[in-house]
């Protein structure tokens, strides 16, 4: 979708949409005779500016149409009921067939929060919302196309700085990054194993800012990546691991590792997971995914931070090599642990990467993985679990989430647990009571991975990261969930 910033004169479209607060009379951006013409239409319609109610008007404003998208509540206000409220006049737009959208941009005074965040926000929520995933069907002819071009339409042209226009371009970028999270969770399990993953890493690069090396089986057999190498045995497609690194144009102020899941597909190996639901197990490398939707973003960024990537990638199958109950895997930093069972696989990558990354001598960690079911019967399927020694990052994590609209809600690592992952053949067992705490016990187990004294936050994106349903400005699939949040607390450092 094109995206233009033009004043209200310069606007020369036909369909136009504006927003409209709950309780007000007229929609935001038409002020003084000509809006209180506009209330009259309004009234008659109806339309009372319910959050995301929409309403079609005639010839309205200079447009030919106008789509009144509701915002609801005045004092209610959040930046994300302005996307919600985007998307649905997207919608509408693409329902009456507008090759072209307006959106009028109130002045400043006009909404309580910040005018860059509401129109960042305005265009997320546009972009986000008409993301489909089409490579591989046909639409058909009666379903609606997709609007080519969005206008952001200032109402005051004074509001069109060159700090608005720089805002907007993050944005853009931003939502095109969760774009490319989202196509990457989307695409089927067997176009894209591992090496394949690698590939698209390594395209990821950019001159002077990212690099990107992949080490192959052969390299992690050098290294001793334990982990990587046991779950990816049972696939003939190898295991590989992507290390991206951003290296800031200023002198850094921090440095961050960045670690992402990337099970190209999980049948749960020899300990086989029920047909049932199989299908999304495409999606238990989301966590990689989004790391480099993260690297994606960052290439377009000038932040004072050098962040280094970790995508371990393998095939969780059962093939003639793989892995088995009982045996015992020995990781990157030599620890042992015993596997019970091989559809606990995730860890094994993650433990590897956590020590990996601790030579790295980061100022934090982030992990982000499909970790656990039970996280999602924790938290469901719209909240990630986030757990983690550093609790002032985790309390920015879930605030930053509140802004961005992905949710996130810490649990616990109670050291009274840790006795749970105790093994009599191996330093550690890999998982904990059976239907108790699950979630909780793999956060355990990562951090006996992340060297002391690390800041670390732990991700649980499990029901996140792919919805089985349309949420307002989240089609069906790959979420692309956390991307925004991540981009945001990089950003905040
Ligand atoms: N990838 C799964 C977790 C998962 C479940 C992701 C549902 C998305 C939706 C993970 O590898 C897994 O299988 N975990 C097991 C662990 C258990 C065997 C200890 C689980 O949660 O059942
Ligand atoms: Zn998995
Ligand atoms: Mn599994």
């Amino acid at each position: 979708m094109k995206v233009e910033l033009v004043t209200r004169k310069g606007w020369t479209g036909k369909v136009l949409a504006a927003l409209m607060f709950d309780g007000d009379k007229t929609p935001l951006g038409i002020p003084g005779d000509e809006g209180t013409a506009i209330g009259r239409v309004v009234a008659e319609e109806k339309f009372t500016g319910q959050l995301k109610k929409t309403a079609l008007l005639r010839s309205v404003a200079g447009s030919s149409r106008c789509i009144l998208a509701g915002l609801g509540k005045r004092k209610e206000l959040e930046l994300d009921r302005v996307r919600a409220a985007t998307a649905k006049a997207l919608k509408r737009a693409e329902e009456i067939g507008a090759a072209s959208l307006g959106l009028l941009i109130p002045d400043s005074r006009e909404v309580r929060l910040d005018l860059d965040r509401f129109v960042s926000a305005a265009l997320e929520g546009a972009i986000l919302g008409s993301y489909r995933f089409d490579k591989y069907r046909k639409p058909k002819d009666d379903e609606p196309k997709p609007v080519g071009e969005f206008v952001l339409v200032f109402a005051n042209p004074k509001n069109l700085s060159a700090a608005m226009r720089r805002s907007v371009a993050e944005a853009l970028a931003k939502s095109e990054a969760v774009c490319f999270t989202r196509d990457l969770v989307n695409e089927p399990s067997s176009p894209k194993p591992p090496e394949k993953m690698a590939e698209i890493a390594a395209g990821l690069a950019k001159k002077d800012r990212i690099t990107v090396k992949v080490m192959h089986k052969a390299d992690l057999e050098k290294m001793g990546m334990g982990g990587i190498l046991r779950v990816g045995a049972g696939s003939h497609q190898a295991p590989c691991l992507a290390h991206l690194t951003y290296t800031p144009a200023r002198k850094p102020r921090k440095t961050v590792v960045v670690i992402g899941k990337g099970i190209t597909f999980d049948s749960g190996g020899l300990s086989i997971k029920p047909w049932q639901g199989m299908e999304y197990m495409k999606d238990d490398m989301a966590g990689a995914a989004s790391v480099l939707g993260l690297f994606r973003f960052l290439g377009t960024v000038d932040i004072p931070v050098t962040v280094h990537g970790l995508v371990p990638l393998a095939e969780n199958m059962p093939g003639g090599g793989a892995q088995k109950p009982g045996d015992i895997i020995k990781h990157y930093n030599g620890k042992t642990t015993e596997v019970i069972t091989t559809d606990a696989e995730g860890r094994h990558l993650l433990a590897d990467c956590l020590a990996f990354g601790s030579e790295l001598k980061p100022d934090m960690m982030i992990d982000v993985a499909t970790l656990t079911g039970a996280c999602v019967v924790a938290l469901g399927d719209e909240i990630s679990g986030v757990l983690g020694n550093d609790q002032r990052a985790i309390n920015k994590l879930i605030a930053l989430g509140k802004q961005e609209g992905e949710l996130f809600w810490q649990l616990p690592l109670p050291d009274r647990y840790r006795s749970q992952l105790k093994s009599k053949v191996a330093d550690l067992k890999h998982i904990g009571k059976v239907g108790q705490a699950g979630t909780i016990t793999a956060g355990l187990f990562l951090q006996e991975f992340v060297a002391e004294g690390i800041p670390w936050v732990h991700i649980d994106i499990a029901g996140p990261s792919f919805t089985k349903e349309d949420w307002d400005y989240t089609p069906i699939g790959g979420t692309g969930i956390p991307v925004r949040t991540l981009a945001a607390f990089l950003g905040s450092l």
